[in-house]
């Protein structure tokens, strides 16, 4: 389970300009600096690597992106997308000099993305994907919304995060959770629950609608809201937030169990894998974390194991589960990652963790 927060937001806006200066000693003292507000601390990053807070004073930062003119485009639960103009004073003493309103729009919530050339801008609400043509030089959007994918509200995981393929220039893939933390509906595929889907913006012919139209790239995925196209091959992974509360033949297994996953859901470009489209499991199957607290479990982790929604006894339908994609990787429960992005060498890709409110141990927070 996610929890949004405005910390999150700002240090990944500070990781990432980090990860762009690796080489800045991490002593380096800058002009300007902002202080976090308390009671935040200052984060501690790796050798190498330094953090900075750019900039304050945001409603719920969810999602950033770079537009071609170095803007930080920042979607901003509740208001809408802002551009902030950065002043690099070199050392990694990166600070946010003005800021523009591009969208006013207090549907947006999450997602946020701009085209390979610059000139479209997309960002989604808990209902619809939208475009805009957008001057970068400006910072302003040049058109009304256009509406790209519609008929995608529900309650509780209401965020809609976004990804353009650069392997399959024009295809936008788009990650819908469930409405709840079981959704017993997410089991039809009919619903459009828990999925992620990719829609053809060169086909484009009035909004597409996500129950019914574009390429099922996985379903079954409970909560899937980072998703990444691996540079060299084009795979493409997604990281997911996992069940709350769990327990299984009447045993509370949360604080293990299950595992948050890393997913891989195939290829746009045609490649063949098993994985693309496949069911990952959610609602009826999840991940082993630690196996020694699932009752009556005889796999191993990172393999799958059902609780019993429609079934009084569990463990009597893991042999279901063999059917079901498991992740590529498991993660500790509760880590809550919420992002994904490869470096360009497709050497590596880091993952942020929110951690969440369903762990008596703190983790990843
Ligand atoms: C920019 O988008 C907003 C909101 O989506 C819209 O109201 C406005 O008219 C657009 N601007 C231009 C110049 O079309
Ligand atoms: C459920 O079924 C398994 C496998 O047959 C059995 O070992 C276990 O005792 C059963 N659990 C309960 C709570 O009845």
């Amino acid at each position: 389970m996610e929890r949004p927060s405005f910390r999150l937001v700002l240090l990944l806006v500070a990781g990432l300009i980090a990860g762009a200066q690796a080489k800045v000693h991490a002593a380096s003292k800058c002009a300007t600096t902002l202080t976090p507000a308390k009671p935040y601390p200052a984060p501690s990053v790796a050798s190498g690597y330094v953090a900075r807070l750019v900039a304050t004073g945001l409603t719920s930062p969810r999602g950033i992106k770079f537009d071609s003119e170095d803007h930080l485009l920042v979607v901003e639960q509740t208001v809408g997308v802002t551009a902030l103009t950065l002043n690099d004073a070199g050392q990694g003493c990166i600070i946010e000099k003005s800021r523009n309103t591009v969208i006013t729009d207090n549907t947006l919530n999450h997602g946020i993305e701009i085209s390979a050339d610059g000139k479209t801008l997309f960002a989604s609400s808990s209902a619809n994907a939208y475009m805009w043509d957008y001057d970068a030089k400006k910072a302003m959007n040049t058109s009304d919304p256009k509406t790209i994918v519609n008929n995608m509200d529900n309650s509780d995981h209401a965020t809609r995060t976004l990804l353009l393929s650069k392997k399959v220039p024009g295809m936008l893939m788009v990650t819908r959770g469930s409405t709840s933390n079981i959704d017993a509906s997410s089991e039809k595929k009919s619903s459009g629950h828990s999925q992620i889907k990719a829609f053809d913006l060169n086909k484009l012919n009035g909004p597409y609608d996500f129950d019914n139209d574009g390429k099922l790239m996985g379903w079954g995925l409970r909560n899937d809201v980072g998703i990444a196209e691996e540079p060299l091959h084009g795979g493409i992974y997604s990281v997911e937030n996992s069940v709350d509360q769990m327990s299984r033949d009447g045993v509370d297994i949360h604080n293990t169990n299950p595992a948050e996953e890393l997913n891989f859901l195939g290829y746009l470009d045609g490649k063949s894998s098993p994985n693309e489209g496949a069911n990952f499991g959610y609602p009826d199957c999840y991940t082993a974390w630690d196996v020694s607290t699932i009752p009556h479990f005889n796999g191993q982790p990172g393999e799958q194991f059902s609780i019993g929604m429609f079934n009084k006894n569990d463990s009597l339908k893991d042999d279901g589960c063999a059917s079901r994609q498991a992740p590529r990787l498991p993660f500790h429960p509760h880590m809550a990652p919420l992002d994904i992005l490869f470096n360009d060498e497709g050497s590596a890709a880091w993952i942020t963790f929110h951690g969440s409110w369903d762990s008596d141990v703190p983790v990843g927070q």
